[in-house]
């Protein structure tokens, strides 16, 4: 493990609009790429939140089309639905309002409405989305940020196939932020949340070499999300709490906070998209049983430095000369802390009672993502021993 900053190309072209009442602007956002607009949202929260009625108030002047529907976890027949309603129409923008699910649907129906076939073959082959509807964005839960990338995962119930979608052309123009909009989100979700945006950073900072510019970044948002975690758990109108998460969770997963860091594999994400395909489950709790089984399985002479000092710099463990010994300690209180939220511990808790389908799953997230780089390289047995010692 050494400290160097590796060379990288970054940019984000998304804009921001962070603060209470933001959504005023919403006018003026659109209106900039035309007035034929798809409104696509999830199965109801923005109508109980009162944001369904803000949004058509502020929109009166504009032509409004709705995709409402969008699951958790999103189907690609949502977004196959999506991109008709934006070619039958001829659209001029997506306006996603909702969580990441939301967001990550309207990625690829900003795709798909470009393509002349199924959404599916673009989630398989990337390449082929060569242009894309402009994409506006109201956040209403801080978890995935999606608002600030150009990242979507999408299910396949067919195929059982849970994938990314990672087109560059997808970054939302602009994303509203307004931290009042997550007050409604539920203690599950506000946990699962929390561990999602951890494990964004964790799958950045659990590398071969890192910088300390990164280092910063990373372990500045893992202790945002330690101090607001629980406020925002037990009080969900604690403002300061759900601003301080939602802003963490936006920088969390844009690449900035890994930038100049070696190759990053995104284990746990490989993984836990696998337990999602098969079982439909929340990735944010997904996220939580593996991650600590992931770290502990990934401790060896070369990688304990490294989770040592994330010990020591995240979780205030005091230095010690047994390394392994304050790396333990490191997630013990990660554990505490997951503990705290009530995030399930075991992938039982989520209802996933046998290896049934662990190798399928292994085959395919080794056939989909590079872990042969991970801070400890893993093949297929590796990823088979992560699960079991989930279950
Ligand atoms: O469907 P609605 O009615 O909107 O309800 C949702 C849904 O039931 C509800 N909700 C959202 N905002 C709310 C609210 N309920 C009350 N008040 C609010 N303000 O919460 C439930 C979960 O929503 P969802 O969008 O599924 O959650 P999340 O934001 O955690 O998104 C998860 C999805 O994003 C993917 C995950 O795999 C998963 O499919 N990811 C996307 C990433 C990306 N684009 O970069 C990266 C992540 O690692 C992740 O994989
Ligand atoms: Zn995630």
């Amino acid at each position: 493990m050494a400290y160097r900053v590796y060379d990288f190309d970054y940019g984000t072209p998304t804009q921001i609009l962070f603060g209470k009442d933001k959504i005023e602007r919403l006018p003026e956002v659109l209106g900039a790429f035309g007035k034929k607009v798809l409104l696509v949202y999830g199965g109801g929260s923005i109508k109980k939140m009162g944001i369904y009625d803000r949004v058509q108030s502020l929109l009166k002047d504009f032509e409004i089309y709705e995709c409402p529907g969008v699951e958790p976890n999103p189907r690609v027949t949502s977004a196959d639905k999506g991109a008709a309603l934006c070619k039958e129409h001829d659209i001029d923008v997506v306006l996603a309002v909702g969580g990441g699910s939301v967001l990550d649907c309207s990625k690829l129906i900003c795709a798909a409405r470009y393509y002349d076939g199924p959404a599916w073959d673009l989630v398989l082959d990337n390449a082929k989305a060569t242009k894309a509807l402009p994409l506006v964005t109201v956040l209403t839960l801080a978890a995935t940020g999606s608002e600030y990338d150009a990242a979507a995962v999408i299910s396949n119930l067919e195929t059982q196939q849970k994938l990314p979608f990672m087109c560059p052309l997808t970054y939302p123009k602009v994303s509203i932020c307004d931290p009042t909009y997550t007050f409604s989100v539920s203690k599950k979700q506000t946990a699962a949340g929390c561990a999602d945006m951890m494990s964004h950073i964790f799958e950045q900072y659990c590398v071969t070499d890192s910088n300390l510019v990164a280092d910063g970044l990373c372990e500045a948002i893992l202790r945002t999300v330690l101090g607001n975690g629980k406020k925002a758990y037990d009080k969900g109108d604690d403002y300061e709490a759900r601003a301080s998460l939602m802003w963490a969770s936006s920088l969390a997963c844009n690449g900035i906070c890994g930038t100049g860091n070696s190759f990053q594999a995104w284990v746990c994400h490989g993984i836990e998209h696998e337990l999602s395909a098969f079982y439909d489950i929340t990735h944010g709790e997904g996220l939580a049983i593996l991650t600590p089984v992931f770290m502990r399985y990934s401790l060896n002479d070369r990688t304990v430095g490294r989770f040592a000092t994330l010990a020591c710099r995240v979780f205030d463990v005091p230095f010690e000369a047994d390394l392994y010994a304050m790396a333990e300690k490191g997630i013990q209180a990660l554990e505490r802390f997951f503990a705290s939220l009530n995030l399930p511990r075991t992938l039982r808790e989520v209802g996933i009672t046998s290896e049934e389908h662990f190798e399928a799953m292994a085959d395919s997230a080794i056939a989909h993502w590079d872990f042969s780089q991970a801070i400890r390289p893993l093949d297929k047995n590796d990823v088979l021993e992560i699960l079991r010692r989930s279950l």
